[in-house]
């Protein structure tokens, strides 16, 4: 399989504090990774640099040339009041002009994510597994192959967690989407990543999700 994702020596420093040094990893493509380690350790500033929001203190990391990042985020409470139905919500996403061809594709993806029987409800009012399904809509609008999800189950019950991974699941497999999957569960993450990189006092550690062992933690 080729490589999706080639990191080399990057070093990521605050000021004078040092979040990591000298990561090397590579993904291939259509690959499901687990980034696990303590709190702190630089999963979200790492997650921050592959996305362009962060310049790196040092080093380098090259995607493939066909790249299409989405990205799911960690859960938020959105307010109670807020206005937007679901179906609205995803559509934040599309083209303001929303003509056949965009609205086709609104419909697809709120089918994919199992939102259409409750695409009028108020994002506000959404379970919490819906609304993560809503924001991982959102991002499937723009046909990714490669999605990140950063914490996006923390706080959501097993039953939303299962829903949201096996769709998670069904997009590597039906459209070998890479994924990159930020969490602390490590039960879930055994269940459905194939792989582990395992960031902790600035290096980082890579290998088969059925190989890690729970007091690396
Ligand atoms: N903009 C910033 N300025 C200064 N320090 C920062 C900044 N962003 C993150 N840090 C520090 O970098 C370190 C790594 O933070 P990061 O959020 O990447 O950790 P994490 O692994 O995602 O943790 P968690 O599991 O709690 O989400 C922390 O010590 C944090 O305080
Ligand atoms: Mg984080």
């Amino acid at each position: 399989m080729e490589d999706i994702l080639d990191v080399t020596d990057l070093t990521m420093k605050f000021d004078s504090k040092v979040v990591f040094q000298n990561l090397n990893f590579k993904l291939k493509k259509g690959s499901m990774t687990a980034l696990l380690g303590p709190n702190g350790a630089g999963k979200t500033t790492l997650i921050n640099i592959l996305m362009d929001l962060l310049d790196p203190t040092a080093g380098n990391y090259k995607f493939s040339d066909q790249i299409k990042l989405g990205y799911v985020p960690q859960f938020r409470n959105i307010d109670q009041d807020y206005p937007l139905s679901i179906k609205a919500f995803v559509g934040l996403n599309a083209p303001l002009i929303k003509n056949k061809e965009v609205k086709k594709q609104i419909e697809h993806q709120l089918q994919e994510t199992n939102l259409t029987g409750i695409q009028n409800t108020r994002m506000g009012r959404a379970s919490g597994g819906q609304k993560q399904r809503a924001y991982l809509a959102q991002a499937l609008l723009d046909h990714p192959n490669m999605i990140i999800l950063d914490e996006a189950t923390a706080s959501l019950d097993p039953v939303a967690k299962q829903e949201l991974m096996n769709l998670i699941d069904h997009l590597n497999k039906k459209h070998n989407m890479t994924v990159l999957f930020v969490t602390h569960d490590v039960a879930l993450a055994k269940k459905y990543m194939n792989d582990y990189l395992y960031l902790d006092h600035a290096s980082i550690r890579q290998g088969k999700m059925a190989d890690f062992k729970e007091d690396y933690e």
